[in-house]
């Protein structure tokens, strides 16, 4: 394994922080409310808010640094414009952390251990760049520029190896990502079989098989709903959650962190998830109730398997 993937992945095994990794998402669920939780998880923009809110900091702090290289090859009195600008981006930088900040904890809050464990670590790296930056603000203050700018390149050294675990969280151990993202590309297009109409019993949510792919399938009166069963959070099996009315819709709860998608179209009505869930349309026929899924423009489905009907 490459070195720096082994750096990377070292929190994986640190169950010692278990203990407090657990507490501090106990402490985040208690503290948020559910709204506040849905604007933070990026649920209301449908898109994660974490990963477009830390660009503020990034951008700044790291502009920072590149002035307060200017500031330290002008000589004299002519460095002092640099110096104020850095100040400014250092603080702009600062007032950024705080809502990113926010959004991060609120995602920590529902991941798996494993990923809570490099979480912590990405955290606390963060937690040590933004002191930096304050005492920077504060060295400024006292016309301390050289230090500020060593604080500065500490802060942005920190920040970095934390947003490389952050985007290592992401793309390796995939929090944030879209669980479900492939249903259109592998379950086989056309039409299958699920269960017998009569069978369903309204409002209790129902296992299928489509080829590979996992159908939730829920009846409520005569309507026939029909979603990918992997939740797009973190796969959580959705056809084990409850089936609730929220906001006039027919929606399911996922049984593994409580997000809430709509049953017509899989559209996320609670967080911690951003993305919908993949849909299927049904009809029933002769009794027999029957699945298609919803192909995305230009995203032809899998090839037909046994048991396709016309
Ligand atoms: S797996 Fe987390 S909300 Fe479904």
């Amino acid at each position: 394994m490459p070195l720096a993937t082994r750096v990377l992945d070292a929190p994986i095994t640190w169950t010692w922080l278990d203990g407090v990794a657990s507490r501090a998402s106990d402490v985040v669920k208690a503290v948020l409310p559910q709204p506040v939780k849905d604007v933070l998880h990026g649920t209301v923009l449908g898109h994660p808010l974490h990963p477009v809110l830390v660009q503020v900091p990034v951008g700044t702090w790291s502009s920072a640094v590149v002035l307060d290289v200017l500031a330290t090859l002008t000589p004299g009195r002519a460095s002092d414009g640099f110096d104020r600008a850095s100040a400014v981006l250092v603080v702009t930088g600062l007032a950024g952390a705080v809502p990113a900040i926010a959004a991060g904890w609120a995602d920590y809050a529902d991941l798996h251990e494993e990923q809570r464990r490099i979480a912590l670590v990405h955290a606390a790296a963060n937690a040590v760049a933004t002191s930096a930056f304050a005492l920077s603000v504060l060295a400024r203050g006292r016309g301390r520029t050289g230090r500020a700018r060593a604080l500065d390149l500490l802060g942005m050294s920190v920040a970095g190896g934390g947003a490389a675990l952050g985007g290592h969280l992401s793309y390796r151990w995939a929090a944030g990502a879209n669980h479900a993202e492939a249903v259109p590309h592998v379950t086989p297009r056309g039409w299958y079989p699920v269960a017998r109409f009569a069978d369903l019993t309204p409002g209790t949510p129902v296992g299928a098989k489509v080829g590979d792919t996992g159908v939730l399938v829920v009846r409520r009166g005569e309507d026939v709903f029909a979603l990918a069963d992997v939740c797009s959070h973190l796969a959580a099996p959705l056809h084990e959650g409850e089936v609730v009315e929220e906001r006039g819709r027919t929606c399911i709860v996922c049984p593994w962190h409580q997000s809430v998608f709509a049953l017509d179209d899989g559209s996320v009505v609670h967080g911690p998830a951003s993305s919908p869930q993949p849909g299927f349309d049904t009809r029933v026929v002769d009794g027999e109730v029957h699945v298609r899924v919803r192909e995305l423009p230009g995203v032809p489905a899998a090839e037909p398997v046994e048991g396709a009907v016309a």
